[in-house]
């Protein structure tokens, strides 16, 4: 079997140097039976591109995906583009006999993130959304004592998402602000990440029931040359009933003056709770119902121990990660599952299965009423 994967990226901006810092750090940190390549780099502005590829060190470039996804020399397609181009790419990709790897949202909406599955099933290639969320190693430390039962039976998943980005309206328009290129704005960014956790914690949602709200409705355009239409929501709560019970709430919002990028989980259970914020993303509270006397109280786990999930890669303990470890983590597990030919989470099911909410929560703020979420993919 090859000891090289070689990757080709789409998009070379906010995403697209996450992802190519990830690939190079991965095999510095961690034990790979094949190492990443940075075959080839593709974006539309050439000068862009090519300060990108330098940086980085991504060989060559490519100014159409098309042609990307056709080269022979690429294994692996890591689409880090605008939310309209994940279902073109990945499917041509996938058809093309490439692995995919696939920013959030996975697509537009679920109709698309369906033909995403299929493709990649067809093929029979690996599939993977990145909600790098999931590789906090705070998260996966949740995940690991939800599942031991530490907090028992989840009653409440509390999550909100608070930016601050578009407070002032003389921020210009971006592709963010057009549903034709975004799908949804705040949304389908932010509640996907939160919808993605609570289904990788706690279960799938049944109903959910919603609202949104485009606070500004006209922005200048980049260019200076005139006002552009908001069509993309600025916030969008909702609150959702899961499966087995348990009660839900989601707030995304890029209107929450002073929160710049405020994850916040709250998870209350028969026996326990948990809390993690992103912006203290080595830490996990804990609380236990079982911790009887006058110490009882809310714990506060730094999750930098060897024993935590990911740490024995890093630093001593205490010696705290960053935002940016989340990527390596994901790149690291894709990498294997690739080289072995194994599944790998999340993954194009989890991608539709995330967006069937997002969808259900659209159409619930447009219609003011509950939406019940499809029970199979
Ligand atoms: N996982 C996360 O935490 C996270 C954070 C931010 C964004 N995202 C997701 O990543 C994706 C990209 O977001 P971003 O913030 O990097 O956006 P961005 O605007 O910073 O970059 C988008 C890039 O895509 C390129 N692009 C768009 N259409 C293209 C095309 N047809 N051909 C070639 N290149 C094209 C643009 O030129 C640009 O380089 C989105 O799906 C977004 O939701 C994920």
């Amino acid at each position: 079997m090859s000891k090289e994967i070689n990757v080709g990226i789409v998009g070379t901006k906010f995403m697209g140097r996450a992802h190519s810092n990830a690939f190079i750090d991965v095999a510095h940190f961690f034990d790979l039976p094949a190492r990443p390549v940075l075959r080839a780099a593709c974006g539309r502005n050439v000068s862009d591109l090519e300060a990108f590829a330098k940086r980085f060190g991504w060989q060559t470039t490519e100014t159409s995906w098309e042609r990307l996804v056709a080269r022979d020399d690429i294994d692996l397609v890591d689409i880090c583009t605008s939310n309209v181009t994940h279902m073109p790419i990945a499917v041509a990709a996938a058809k093309a006999g490439k692995h995919v790897f696939c920013e959030k949202p996975i697509a537009m909406n679920a109709e698309e993130a369906r033909q995403m599955l299929d493709a990649a099933c067809e093929a029979n290639v690996r599939h993977m959304v990145a909600f790098n969320y999931r590789r906090v190693p705070a998260v996966m430390l949740a995940k690991q004592l939800i599942d031991e039962g530490k907090i028992g039976k989840v009653r409440h998943f509390n999550a909100v998402y608070y930016q601050d980005w578009l407070v002032d309206p003389n921020s210009h328009i971006v592709w963010r602000h057009d549903v034709k290129e975004g799908g949804s704005g705040a949304h389908g960014d932010m509640n996907a990440h939160t919808v993605d956790l609570a289904r990788y914690l706690v279960g799938e949602i049944e109903a959910v029931c919603g609202a949104k709200e485009i606070f500004v409705k006209e922005r200048p355009l980049a260019d200076g040359s005139g006002m552009g239409i908001v069509t993309a929501d600025d916030a969008l709560y909702f609150i959702a009933k899961f499966r087995d019970g348990a009660l839900g709430n989601f707030m995304a919002t890029r209107f929450a003056t002073g929160r710049k990028n405020y994850l916040r989980l709250e998870i209350f259970g028969s026996e326990g709770a948990l809390i993690f914020n992103l912006e203290r993303l080595n830490e996990l509270e804990y609380y236990s119902r079982a911790d009887e006397g006058k110490e009882q109280g809310f714990r506060n786990i730094v999750v930098t121990e060897e024993s935590h999930p990911f740490i024995s890669a890093w630093w001593p303990p205490g010696h705290i990660i960053g935002w940016e470890h989340t990527f390596i983590h994901e790149v690291r597990d894709l990498l294997l599952a690739v080289h072995r030919g194994e599944s790998v989470y999340p993954d194009f099911y989890d991608g539709l299965r995330c967006q069937q909410v997002l969808d259900a929560a659209l159409e619930s703020a447009a219609e003011e009423r509950w939406v019940e979420i499809p029970s199979e993919a």
